[in-house]
């Protein structure tokens, strides 16, 4: 259905209220959701939401700040509204869940200044049953050919005070943890100068997105972005007297404005995320929906996996990545030891790190262009030939390229690369961007890196190469349209329990990520370390969770690369192992059962092809008991049942690798009672009866 109204010759404005000259309103699909365009009476564009008739964002303007020209936020006249309704099945060709639905309602709404230069703006509104989406658009236009933004002006009037979970907005790095507290009492400015960061800016007390809210009456809400092309990061600023949060994008330093954009143009989405629970929140399929169609086409290069890695022995300091360090860890005898281990234990992919030259100059260089080399393995390491073992073992090397955040070399070399990739049928790389950008003042969430991560992406996918980045711009549902772009970083990974001097990622660390950062798309965290205390290697360290716990991450965090990141001497003769080797990483249909924000949550999936399903559950520094129903299985099937679980006395601290082991048959009636310990967790394998 689709159909025009001029709103000013039918006459079917409404008068919304004394404060708004228009309202026009569209609904969900189910009717719950409902997001209205406002015009003042001065011609500000605004927009306001609501859930099930209560304000979610109260009356909130929109509009832009420009270089050498009036701002683009008065002064305008409606010229027309087109509403329509999208309903769009689509498959994801990896994921979470296969079968897709895009299924809302859309307003177009058109606006011009009254008086010269009378440029055009429009604005697309979506309501869907779990969130409310806007974007602005800029058509090809006479008085407007380029735009030079200085700022977008959108504003989120946020009502009442809710529970916000929140991350500094960073322009340089996500890996910070994320901070409890009312919205007025965010402070994102405490959060400068955090250890182990190698690069990191934090100007305003403004916050990265998702940021995820709890209101009063438990309705859950979250701020994001969709289909961030060719623009900033959006972080979301902070009027702690007022509640007010308003856009603040990304800069650059060395161009002095926000985003230069010709026209036309269409931002990225705003997405307002709603839902009554935590657990829908996490289920929200939002942001995948709001982005484009694949423009790939066949991306079945790219085969979700498990892998193993050269990697963790370097953060533990066991190994380096620099030859000249005496204990270099890319050796080809030591790449071919780890490809038995994989191939062993049916893990598809090897990451080698340090298996390029460079490394001697990688951290406290100023001056990085030119070091690191994308196609030159160390002496040492004897790439064909590792390459050509790992094939004939089933394992593919996932190539590694840290860029040191030296743009420049790595976009010279970047053909080459990939080239040599395609040459030995690899098909995955892991990008690293630790350092500051060069060059100097561009930040890695800026529109020139924006630019870069996707041309990268682009390049990737023309030699079949999928792309998991570290140090990476968030994920805004790209995956979509760019099924190459498979995982990232983006947020504090397993890594900062190895090396940081905070203490490692505290119990909650994870079930917070589950409904913040995980909101935004796969993550790359590393779970599945057993030698929790990190000895010998690392005294002041260790990782803050039980075993259990690292185990249920393979469920929880989702990610279409899993690493098995520990040393094979860790898990050889573990049956909780076991779990590892039989969990799944490619996704039917996924369900969060149950959750609140930085507590707990459980998540089962169903993988693709079996029909045998995965529950992982965790919970943060306090033990919790969980009651499972098994309701989501098909009807008439049983399954056999494995369960790891914490162990008597087991806790994060104390005690964190006691687990037990249990079997059981189970259908979709069974119920379990489960104790978590302190930062435990729990894995259940459900695995088809044969019977059935
Ligand atoms: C930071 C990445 O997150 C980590 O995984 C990698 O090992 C180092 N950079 C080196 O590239
Ligand atoms: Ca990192």
């Amino acid at each position: 259905m689709k159909y025009l109204s001029l709103l000013l010759l039918l006459g079917l404005a409404a008068c919304n209220s004394n404060k708004n000259l228009f309202s026009y309103r569209i609904h969900s699909p189910s009717g719950n959701v409902r997001v209205s365009f406002l015009l003042s009476p001065g011609g500000t564009p605004g927009y306001a939401v609501h859930f099930k008739g209560k304000t979610v964002i109260d009356s909130s303007s929109l509009g832009f700040t420009l270089l050498d020209a009036q701002p683009l936020k008065f002064n305008f006249e409606l010229v027309s509204t087109v509403e329509d309704t999208i309903n769009e099945p689509w498959q994801q060709p990896w994921g979470e869940q296969r079968s897709m639905l895009n299924r809302c309602a859309q307003l177009v709404v058109e606006l011009k200044e009254k008086e010269a230069p009378k440029r055009i703006m429009h604005l697309i509104f979506r309501a869907y049953d779990d969130g409310v989406a806007f974007r602005y658009e800029f058509p090809e236009q006479e008085n407007l050919k380029e735009m030079v933004i200085l700022d977008e002006n959108t504003r989120f009037q946020i009502r009442n005070n809710p529970t916000c979970w929140w991350a500094p907005g960073d322009w340089d790095i996500y890996e910070h943890l994320y901070t409890e507290s009312k919205l007025k009492n965010i402070n994102a400015i405490s959060k400068r100068n955090h250890d182990g960061l190698a690069q990191t800016y934090i100007p305003e007390n403004s916050v990265n997105t998702p940021l995820t809210m709890r209101f009063d009456d438990s309705l859950h809400v979250a701020i994001h972005e969709a289909a961030l092309v060719d623009y900033s990061d959006m972080t979301l600023k902070v009027d702690t007297n007022s509640g007010l949060l308003t856009s603040s994008l990304v800069g650059s330093d060395r161009l002095g404005y926000k985003v230069k954009r010709e026209l036309p143009f269409k931002t990225p989405w705003r997405v307002v995320m709603i839902a009554e629970s935590a657990a829908d929140l996490a289920d929200s399929r939002i942001i995948l929906n709001l982005n484009e169609p694949n423009k790939l086409g066949d991306v079945s290069y790219f085969k979700p996996m498990k892998y193993a890695g050269i990697w963790w022995e370097m953060h533990l300091d066991k190994s380096s990545w620099d030859l000249a360090s005496g204990k270099h860890g890319a050796t080809t005898a030591h790449a071919k030891e780890m490809i038995d281990f994989a191939a062993e234990n049916g893990l598809k992919g090897l990451l080698v790190e340090g298996w390029n030259t460079g490394w001697e100059h990688w951290i406290g260089f100023e001056d990085r262009e030119g070091v690191f080399d994308f196609v030159t393995p160390y002496p040492d390491y004897n790439l064909e030939e590792v390459v050509a073992y790992g094939k004939s073992k089933g394992v593919d090397i996932i190539m590694h390229h840290e860029t040191s955040a030296a743009i420049q070399t790595y976009d010279k070399q970047l053909d080459a690369a990939l080239a040599l990739m395609k040459k030995l049928d690899l098909h995955t790389v892991k990008t690293g961007y630790v350092g500051k950008i060069i060059p100097k003042g561009e930040y890695h969430h800026g529109q020139w890196m924006v630019n870069h991560y996707q041309k990268v992406v682009e390049t990737a996918a023309k030699y079949n190469v999928a792309v998991n980045a570290h140090e990476p711009i968030k994920a805004t549902g790209l995956r979509r349209t760019y099924p190459n772009f498979v995982s990232r970083e983006g947020m504090r990974g397993q890594e900062f329990n190895a090396w940081s001097s905070d203490g490692g990622n505290p119990p909650n660390h994870l079930p917070t990520v589950a409904f913040t950062r995980m909101l935004a798309g796969p993550f790359d965290f590393t779970p599945g370390i057993f030698n929790i205390s990190l000895k010998p290697y690392k005294a002041n360290n260790q990782v803050n969770t039980t075993l259990a716990h690292q185990l249920a991450l393979y469920v929880v965090i989702y990610s279409p690369v899993q690493m098995v990141p520990d040393f094979p001497e860790n898990y050889k003769g573990k049956p909780e192992f076991e779990f590892i080797k039989s969990v799944g990483v490619d996704w039917e249909k996924s369900i969060t059962l149950n959750g609140e924000v930085g507590d707990f949550i459980t998540v089962a999936r169903e993988e693709r092809n079996t029909g045998n399903w995965f529950v992982g559950g965790i919970t943060n520094e306090e033990e919790r008991d969980i009651e499972l129903t098994f309701s989501f299985l098909p009807e008439g099937k049983s399954f056999n049942a494995t369960i790891y679980k914490d162990g008597k006395n087991a806790s994060f601290d104390k005690n964190p690798t006691s687990t037990s082991i249990e079997n059981q048959v189970v259908d979709l009636n069974s119920k379990l009672n489960l104790h978590l310990a302190p930062g435990g967790g729990f894995a259940i394998s459900l695995m088809k009866a044969s019977d059935n």
